[in-house]
């Protein structure tokens, strides 16, 4: 019988990528995007294509409803976005802030809460998008303030779900994909998004029970807190 992935974020970049690679392998792909019919044209026919705004609690409980009880997999948060992108320490306005917080961290939070049950059933995974910008040991940089810290939060999430969800049967883990040349990479990044899916979906294949509550990059690197 074919696996099931629900993708939170599918309409570009790394999202449309999981779902091309994952309905290639014979796959059930669930894309939950804001505007499915602007993705419509670049996604694989047989990928069901639904509406999904990670900051829209409705948006969430329709999916929801879709889904029913139906077992996951796999669930990847891969929704996100990068906010202001400043050069220097530098706070966002109110909305800035609230957009960045409510995606990348509330976002996962409920898509977590909402389907974590669908995926332990299976004892499958469930992936969020993090980046190295979360990491708070090793961070040098002074850019992208909100960002950096919405990513750091979501990496809390993680490891809250996994306290939640691991007993329950799934693994819970955060990915950094690498610098993609996607629309938030930018073209200048130093991974192509093919490489950079073949890489994660390499990682997720190979997780086990003992790698629930980890943060690892798209190699299998394990990356510091
Ligand atoms: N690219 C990199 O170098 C890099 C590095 C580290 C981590 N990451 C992380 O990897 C993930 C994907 O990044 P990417 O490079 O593919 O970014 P991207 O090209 O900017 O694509 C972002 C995706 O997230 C979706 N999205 C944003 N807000 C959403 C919402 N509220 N509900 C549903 N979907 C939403 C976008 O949908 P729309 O088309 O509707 O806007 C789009 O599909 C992000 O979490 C990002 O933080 C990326």
């Amino acid at each position: 019988m074919s696996k099931t992935v629900l993708i939170a974020g599918a309409s570009r970049g790394i999202g449309l990528e999981f779902a091309v690679q994952y309905a290639a392998e014979g796959w059930q792909v669930v894309a939950g995007c804001r505007s499915p019919e602007k993705a419509k044209g670049w996604m694989p026919a047989k990928v069901d294509l639904q509406v999904l705004d990670i900051t829209d609690t409705n948006s969430i409980a329709t999916l929801g409803w879709h889904l029913d009880d139906e077992p996951l997999d796999l669930l990847v948060v891969n929704a996100g976005v990068l906010g202001p992108d400043t050069n220097s320490f530098s706070a966002p306005g109110d909305a800035a802030f609230d957009q960045v917080m409510h995606t990348n961290v509330l976002g996962p939070m409920r898509m977590i809460q909402a389907f974590g049950a669908n995926v332990a059933r299976t004892g499958g995974v469930i992936a969020v998008m993090s980046s190295k910008m979360g990491a708070i040991g090793s961070t040098t940089g002074k850019d992208a303030l909100a960002y950096r810290c919405s990513k750091a939060a979501t990496n809390m999430v993680t490891r809250v779900a996994a306290n939640e969800y691991g007993p329950l049967g799934a693994t819970v883990v955060c990915l950094h994909p690498g610098w993609v040349r996607t629309d938030m990479g930018g073209p200048n990044a130093m991974v192509g998004v093919s490489e950079s899916v073949e890489g994660l979906r390499k990682v997720i294949a190979g997780l086990g029970p003992d790698d629930n509550g980890s943060f690892l990059d798209y190699t299998g690197h394990r990356l510091d807190w």
